[in-house]
């Protein structure tokens, strides 16, 4: 399984990338709005040349000729632009068109494996079922998760399964488990991935024991 992150924070994304161990972002309008991004197309363009992976920015027409559109002007910022559609009638109208074009499409806001299976149909290179806004109303995003890899791999389509709306490292555990291919993760909680108390403990008890062995405790 492969990690992004979730944010618009160039800061945050920054500090990311020197771990080793992000190969994509995404963002969305609301993620935009908290990073208070002026211009937007060269914040998505420095996002693009720092991360040299995907990068999903999300249109926000209404209908299908301004989705594509939107698109279009998009995905010429940046080869690494993929483009975030979220799943209604003008949405797989927009991702059917572009993925002729081979505009890749992240099919967003996805809750439930009948969407999924639309936006592959339609093309979308990538599908975001959200698991913790579905855990929030009292549904198991994860088993929604779990459903779209069993269905995409049963009918061998190419389209892969982000796992989006992450809240905590247990999510990125079960994520792994259940085959996603990508889990899009805010900066708080690649950070809580990082750490273990017994990490903690064992580098301090090594560096004393370091310390003694040189004649220094
Ligand atoms: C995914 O692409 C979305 O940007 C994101 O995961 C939404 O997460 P939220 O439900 O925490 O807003």
């Amino acid at each position: 399984m492969r990690l992004y992150l979730d944010t618009a924070d160039i800061d945050q994304i920054r500090r990311a990338v020197k771990l080793g161990v992000i190969s994509g972002v995404t963002t969305n309008p609301s993620l935009v709005y908290k990073a208070g991004w002026k211009d937007y197309r060269s914040a998505v363009q420095d996002i693009c040349a720092m991360v040299k992976g995907p990068v999903s920015v999300e249109v926000l027409g209404q209908d299908a000729r301004t989705m594509v559109d939107e698109a279009r002007a998009m995905a010429a910022w940046s080869e690494h632009v993929v483009i975030k559609i979220p799943v209604c009638d003008a949405g797989l109208e927009a991702i059917s068109v572009l993925s002729r074009e081979s505009i890749k499409v992240n099919l967003t806001l996805c809750f439930s494996l009948n969407q999924a299976l639309l936006g592959a149909l339609a093309g979308a290179a990538f599908v975001s079922p959200f698991v913790g806004r579905l855990d929030d109303v009292g549904e198991d995003g994860m088993a929604l998760v779990a459903d779209i890899v069993a269905c995409f791999d049963r009918y061998g389509f190419g389209t892969q399964v982000i796992a989006a709306s992450i809240r905590h490292p247990l999510h990125c555990v079960a994520a792994a488990q259940v085959g996603a291919h990508i889990a899009t993760v805010p900066y708080a909680v690649l950070t809580q991935m990082i750490g273990h108390p017994l990490t903690t403990v064992g580098i301090a008890r090594f560096l004393e024991d370091a310390q003694k062995a040189a004649g220094k405790g």
